[in-house]
């Protein structure tokens, strides 16, 4: 039995903002229980929900020095689905509205107080993981505490450490100086070859440097982040650690989201009744949303954070034009404010065709895959996207730029061969992206035999975890050997 322990800032179904959550809170269901032990460890932010916090058991807690002070370190456990979470409890650093705030000295202290706190408390819950599997810059910590003080000690010989980059973009930057008083690491790690990025401290790099695999969520996205334009300034160092960088794409979870069994479904409907009964959450969701009350109107989807990574430029540049069109946009998110007032102003002009909702909603998330012909992602990067890929099992063809993961996982519609489960354009750029989506639009309106034919092969792609958390486990085995 080898024993693997996830650490991440957020997992479901405790705590969600993106796709991190879903990846660390489904995955370790899918490794093989009868060899592995897959554990998550997480911070117990204040602001999970009660219901939630109600299934945690108190476990220990014990006193940490860290960053001049001695401070509470808490643990709690809970069992989900057979996997067993831990959460670290301090309310000074986990507390307030929401997981992740703007202040980033904070986060970056919040984060490290985490790494060295998790790392603290195995031997407490006497758990010693064969691998410690990091996820993000929150993380990026561990493998590097791990090398600097717990490896002299016999418990902690010997841990493998495993970097997952979700996201390259944010990677825990800090001026050196801080950095040093806050982790209380030495002089040695903050050089250019370790911890020092471009005069900065960098934790992700921190991460990338001393773990023993690093793996990012796409193929397409492993090869990408090498270059200049994605490799936000860590491009060398993934170049330079080539040999243990690799992709392996996201799964989502076919038990949560199933349009045949989906709880936040009006109607619920699968691969052989989609025809007949999908349209039936659409009317629902148009007259929810005081959207014109019209089945044939070709309804675009969009649930994701509103900021630069998704593309919401392209979107703003040509959304006049879209919106004469004879379409209707659903939009579900949050985030930067000039594309939340984006969303919000258009929804005012185009009142029966354009609804905004802004805010974090799992309930309208399901509608919209549930109800919407289309799904919109014309993402500038896409490291994976789960969207799309709960778009194409609920039948809702997804619309996608060709970057990342949503180049590994939509097939561009081909009316040659009667190929494809989406539309697609290739560069970053708005009437590429309004071409693809008023190709679309033609093969709705004017074929609609072909546009069922792709969702009925969309509806049958498979990105369940099957497949990738095989991946992970040859992984596991080849790294604790
Ligand atoms: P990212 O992790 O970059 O945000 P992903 O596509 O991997 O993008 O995952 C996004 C996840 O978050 C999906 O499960 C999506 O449905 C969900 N999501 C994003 N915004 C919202 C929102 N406002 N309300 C509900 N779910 C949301
Ligand atoms: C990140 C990425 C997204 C990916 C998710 C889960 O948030 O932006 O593309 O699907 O992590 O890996």
């Amino acid at each position: 039995m080898k024993h693997i322990l996830f650490a991440a800032s957020e997992g479901v179904p405790f705590i969600k903002t993106g796709g991190l959550a879903d990846v660390a809170g489904s995955l370790p269901k899918c490794i093989d229980k009868e060899f592995f032990d897959v554990r998550v460890i997480m911070p117990k932010y204040t602001c999970i929900k009660q219901e939630m916090k109600d299934r945690m058991n108190y476990v220990s807690h014990f006193y940490m020095d860290f960053h001049f002070k001695s401070e509470y370190v808490g643990i709690l456990e809970a069992e989900v689905d057979g996997v067993k979470f831990y959460f670290i409890d301090n309310e000074e650093y986990f507390g307030g509205m929401k997981p992740y705030g703007d202040d980033t000295l904070w986060e970056v202290t919040k984060f490290a107080f985490f790494s060295k706190a998790l790392l603290s408390v195995l031997p407490v819950i006497e758990f010693r993981p064969d691998v410690i599997h990091c996820h993000d810059w929150q993380t990026g910590l561990v493998p590097v505490y791990l090398k600097e003080r717990f490896q002299d000690n016999d418990f902690f010989r010997g841990i493998k450490t495993v970097m997952t980059i979700h996201n390259l973009k944010f990677q825990g930057k800090w001026d050196v100086k801080t950095v040093k008083e806050i982790t209380g690491l030495s002089d040695y790690f903050f050089t250019p070859d370790k911890l020092e990025c471009y005069k900065d401290a960098n934790l992700l790099k921190g991460g990338l440097v001393y773990a023993d695999a690093i793996t990012t969520v796409s193929d397409t996205y492993a090869e990408e982040i090498k270059t200049d334009f994605y490799g936000e300034g860590l491009n060398g160092l993934l170049c330079a650690r080539s040999g243990d960088l690799r992709g392996i794409v996201n799964g989502i979870d076919y038990d949560d989201f199933n349009p045949a069994t989906d709880p936040h479904l009006p109607f619920k409907y699968d691969a052989v009744n989609f025809r007949k009964e999908k349209v039936k959450n659409k009317r629902e969701l148009q007259k929810e949303l005081g959207l014109e009350q019209d089945d044939k109107k070709f309804m675009i989807g969009i649930v994701s954070r509103l900021t630069d990574q998704k593309g919401f430029d392209l979107i703003s540049y040509v959304m006049d034009e879209l919106c004469q069109d004879n379409i209707q946009l659903v939009v579900l998110g949050t985030g930067q404010e000039q594309y939340e007032n984006m969303f919000r102003h258009f929804d005012w002009k185009y009142s029966d065709k354009v609804s905004a909702n802004i805010y974090y909603s799992e309930a309208l998330s399901h509608k919209i895959y549930g109800a919407c012909d289309a799904f919109l992602m014309p993402s500038l990067f896409e490291p994976c996207g789960l969207s799309q890929l709960m778009a194409l099992h609920y039948g809702t063809v997804p619309i996608v730029r060709e970057t990342g993961g949503l180049k590994d996982t939509v097939e561009p519609y081909n009316e040659y061969e009667s190929t494809g489960t989406g539309f697609s354009f290739t560069n970053y750029n708005a009437h590429e992206m309004l071409d693809a989506i008023r190709y679309a639009e033609r093969i709705y309106y004017d074929k609609k035999r072909e546009w069922n034919k792709i969702v009925d092969r969309g509806m049958a792609t498979d990105f369940s975890w099957s497949v990738s958390a095989k991946k992970y486990q040859e992984m596991y085995d080849w790294l604790v050997g």
